[in-house]
């Protein structure tokens, strides 16, 4: 079997995780390759939400081996945590049993996150992110092979050196380096190793795996909207490098997008409704839109084909999860933003520069609404739908000519669509 590769097309937040615990059910491998912990991913299993940060969403599925792979920046401290929190759920220990760390990630140290902590420019996730990717890109960060060689005391010199010059308190030692290094040899050593090849060899055996993104394309060092993004390679040209795999093995790759959008952190977003909107109140307060690993209030607007045909052109998917298409009931109407007003051009792609997307006003056209139902509601409608074999067909009808519009306009199917957050709440095309 192929791999299959999960993104998100937005500026995160797509519903990721609910897709991956659901595909994994198929799948014996879950692999995240890029990112670290500013991730947060959520499943959720009738009244059990469970968040992940780290782990990656297929540990719900007791079958499936998880590798937290080659282009990820790791906290060992916040792994441990996250390991402890899935224990007392009632779920076993999978460190070096089914779950295993690269040799090649990099390792998220608390001067980074002391560093990190001095953003306000982008409105980081505050975790280290991007410290780390610059040592790792400076070539003197720690990975996790490089534990038994750490040279403390040239790190710590190197590391006070920085915080000094960033005019940061804190100062480290290498007698406490060393300490955190034998912690992590002790809580992790046995789970380390060459994921790639345990990748590769289950893709040659016949296995699914998935790669599992985080955060998502406009997100994207390279691809995103800059300086306003992360630290890493969000897109599916890093899925199978971040992995340890070569790219032929990917068959399927699936772009998720909320049937609106948000955003948390810094930098435009052209279609952003602001608190005063009333709709904008509605996507955030029906969405429930708080940040996973934050808690910051996401910004909310409405659906936006440019950004989308951005994320398509990078990264060729293959199928769009659509989520959220609940949260629009009870919305009178529905505008979807067509492309942009930039000075007196009409365009129809994203601008490179920051400052030109901040002079873009978008183009709507506009789309009836469907009714508001509860939780509940939505949720029969998924089972019926998927229980009967009618796909979107059970869905109102104004719904229905939504998801037609999107995949009209985007020129790529619309595969499943989330009505809830529940597992379950997911319909299929059929
Ligand atoms: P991720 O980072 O892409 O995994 O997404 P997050 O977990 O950060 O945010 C998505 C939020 O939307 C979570 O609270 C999910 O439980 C929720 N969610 C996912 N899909 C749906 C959906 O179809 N409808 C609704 N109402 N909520 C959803
Ligand atoms: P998931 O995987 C949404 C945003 C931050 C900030 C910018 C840079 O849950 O979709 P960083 O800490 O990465 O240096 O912050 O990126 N950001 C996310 N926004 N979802 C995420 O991940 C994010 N990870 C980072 O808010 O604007
Ligand atoms: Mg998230």
């Amino acid at each position: 079997m192929p791999a299959t590769v999960i993104l998100g097309a937005q500026w995160g937040d797509e519903g990721k995780g609910k897709l991956v615990d659901r595909l994994a059910e198929d799948a014996t491998w879950v692999a995240r390759f890029q990112g670290g912990n500013n991730a947060g991913h959520t499943v959720v299993l009738g009244e059990r939400i469970l968040k992940f940060h780290l782990l990656p969403s297929g540990i719900t599925r007791e079958e499936c081996n998880l590798v937290l792979g080659d282009g990820m920046v790791v906290d060992p401290w916040v792994l441990d945590k996250e390991l402890s929190d899935w224990v007392e759920g009632g779920g076993t220990d999978p460190a070096g049993h089914r779950l295993f760390i690269s040799g090649r990630a990099h390792i998220i140290l608390p001067y980074h996150r002391y560093l990190d902590g001095l953003d306000k420019k982008i409105g980081t996730t505050g975790r280290g992110i991007g410290p780390t990717y610059s040592d790792k890109i400076n070539r003197v960060g720690l990975r996790f092979d490089g534990l038994p060689h750490a040279d403390t005391s040239a790190m710590a010199t190197r590391q006070n050196a920085a915080l000094e010059a960033a005019g940061c308190e804190q100062r480290v030692t290498s007698a406490e380096l060393d300490e955190q290094i034998a912690w992590i040899v002790n809580r992790f050593g046995n789970a380390i190793g060459d994921t790639g090849i345990m990748l590769d060899n289950a893709l040659k055996m016949g296995e699914n795996v998935i790669l599992e993104g985080a955060q998502g394309c406009l997100l994207d060092i390279d691809q995103g909207t800059f300086p306003y993004v992360t630290s890493s390679v969000t897109s599916r040209g890093n899925s199978t490098h971040g992995a340890g795999i070569h790219p032929g093995h990917v068959e399927a790759v699936i772009g998720i997008t909320k049937a609106y959008i948000t955003r948390v952190g810094h930098g435009h977003m052209p279609t952003e409704l602001f608190d005063t909107d009333g709709d904008g109140d509605h996507l955030g307060t029906v969405g429930h839109e708080f940040g996973t690993t934050t808690g910051r209030k996401r910004r909310c607007g409405w659906f936006d084909a440019v950004v989308m045909r951005h994320a398509n052109r990078i990264n060729g998917f293959t199928e769009i999860a659509l989520t959220k298409l609940d949260v629009l009931g009870g919305l009178e109407e529905i505008k979807v933003c067509v492309g942009y007003r930039m000075g007196d051009k009409e365009i129809t792609e994203m601008p490179s520069s920051a400052k030109d997307l901040e002079s873009c006003e978008p183009i709507y056209i506009t789309m009836p609404g469907f009714p508001g139902l509860s939780t509940e509601e939505w949720l029969g409608i998924a089972r019926k739908c998927n229980s009967e074999g009618i796909g979107f067909s059970g869905l109102p009808s104004a719904a229905q000519s939504y998801i037609s519009k999107l995949e009209t306009l985007l020129g790529v199917p619309v595969s499943s669509v989330g009505v809830g957050p529940d597992r379950d709440a997911t319909i299929d095309r059929v």
